[in-house]
């Protein structure tokens, strides 16, 4: 199966530095379609030129977050993942025979590639283990024979999944027939919106542990710590045009 990988991504210094590790990872694993969403009203001149030297089958949107939602406290890039879950539902509204794996890769993670050999066996939603996460230093759904019974977890234990973004992968047949699963913006608290969105596809009974009964972490919630520009000149001091 194809995985299908969709990236929510928006301005900032370091987007293209964060772009280039996501490339450089995703360009070692075999038949992947990155869908890249930017959060912009247009797509960027630096998003497309570096999407047309990356090297990988990939599909460029778009879709601005309404000004409303850009406070600290909400949920971020629910427009852009929903942006990513109409093109993939629209690709395969006549031809439903492709087998493929969904998966929520933020830009600013850490994939390691036993990781993806995990998600493309998914046969409707799988799980695992998230590093650097909750205040902890792993999130993990809890197994016993097989089957998730729990989740370990330092925060907002009483969420239905207690599962980062980067904890879970979904088959295509399972997106194409629940066409209206999609991440909402209204009622959705912070942390809330991995739930809100796996409540609408599956049961915690349903769900298929993957790296070894969900011992191993293999993706990292890692963030990457504001950069300093307190020293960029007010006024542009170098002479030629540099891409950054
Ligand atoms: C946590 C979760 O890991 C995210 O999956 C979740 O979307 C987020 O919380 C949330 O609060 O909604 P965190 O590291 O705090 O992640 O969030 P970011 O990495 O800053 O943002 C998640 C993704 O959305 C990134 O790919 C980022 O590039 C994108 N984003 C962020 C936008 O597209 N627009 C924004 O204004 C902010
Ligand atoms: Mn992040």
């Amino acid at each position: 199966p194809t995985i299908y990988a969709i990236t929510p991504t928006y301005s900032r210094p370091v987007q293209k530095a964060e772009l280039t590790r996501l490339a450089n990872t995703f360009r070692q694993v075999a038949q992947l379609h990155w869908i890249l969403v930017e959060d912009a009203a247009a797509r960027s001149e630096l998003v497309s030129r570096f999407l047309a030297r990356a090297g990988l089958p990939s599909t460029h949107l778009h879709v601005p977050t309404p000004r409303r939602y850009k406070r600290p406290g909400l949920p971020r890039a629910t427009e852009q993942r929903n942006a990513g879950l109409a093109w993939l539902r629209q690709r395969h509204q006549h031809q439903r025979a492709e087998s493929g794996v969904l998966f929520f890769a933020d830009d600013d993670n850490t994939y390691s590639l036993e990781l993806f050999q995990e998600m493309r066996t998914t046969r409707k939603v799988s799980v695992w283990p998230v590093g650097l996460v909750g205040g902890r230093r792993y999130e993990r759904p809890l197994v016993e024979n097989g089957k998730v019974v729990g989740w370990y977890t330092g925060w907002r234990a009483d969420r239905p999944f207690a599962i980062d973004m980067a904890g879970f992968a979904v088959s295509l047949q399972v997106i194409l027939s629940n066409p209206k699963a999609v991440f909402k913006r209204r009622g959705s608290q912070p942390g809330m919106q991995e739930s809100d969105f796996l409540k609408q596809i599956t049961t915690v009974e349903e769900l298929e542990p993957k790296a070894s009964n969900c011992t191993k972490v293999l993706v990292w919630h890692t963030r990457t710590e504001k950069v300093n520009l307190a020293n960029e000149p007010k006024y542009r001091l170098d002479t030629v045009r540099i891409e950054v």
